[in-house]
């Protein structure tokens, strides 16, 4: 069976829902007060925090990463809002193991604001890609993406709204793709 681990910045509602269908084996934050963390305490799944300015360079608190990730024999690392690059000391031991969700139809509008920027542009139609991750930032190899329409009575809010709910199908659809066992239903 895969074992998979989330990462969080803040909110995690791509973990809730990833932890609703999924064993999930940790979440991680890099933020100590991140609303992830609530969640993952709802849900009683494990979760881990520590900060980047805990430790001497990021190669260091990149160490501790992999550390949790060996510990718990992490088969797939699952970006989900994990607002920091990933970096060499990660990237190569994870190599081909760690995916990302943008919310944008990649390679239209990467970066930090996929959602504003693609409203900001007027398009017609934005996405959700979910893509490898590679030492770029939203570069890495595609696996899929789902096209998303700007309505003409959209507000940047229902817009949003309408990007993270196709979110919340596309992850757990590329999950079980990549062979990520279900969490057996409980009545
Ligand atoms: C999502 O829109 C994701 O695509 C982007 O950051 C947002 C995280 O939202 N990378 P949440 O923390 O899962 O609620």
């Amino acid at each position: 069976m895969k074992k998979i681990a989330v990462f969080a910045s803040g909110n995690g509602s791509n973990f809730q829902v990833i932890a609703e269908q999924f064993p999930v084996a940790f979440v991680f934050s890099d933020h100590r007060d991140a609303f992830v963390l609530e969640r993952a305490q709802n849900l009683g799944v494990t979760s881990y925090a520590f900060e980047l300015k805990e430790f001497e360079n990021k190669a260091a608190y990149e160490e501790a990463i992999v550390d949790l990730l060996n510990q718990h024999e992490i088969d797939l690392v699952c970006l989900a809002g994990y607002m920091k690059i990933v970096s060499q000391t990660l990237l190569s031991a994870y190599e081909g193991k760690i995916i990302n969700i943008h919310p944008a139809y990649l390679p239209e509008f990467p970066g930090a604001h996929g959602i504003e920027d693609a409203w900001r542009a007027g398009v017609s139609e934005s996405g959700v890609t979910i893509h490898y991750v590679d030492s770029g930032v939203d570069t890495g190899k595609i696996i899929h993406q789902v096209r998303v329409p700007r309505l003409e009575t959209d507000t940047i809010e229902t817009f949003e709204t309408r990007i993270h709910e196709a979110e919340y199908k596309l992850y757990p659809q590329v999950l079980k793709e990549l062979g990520v066992t279900e969490r057996k239903k409980t009545c």
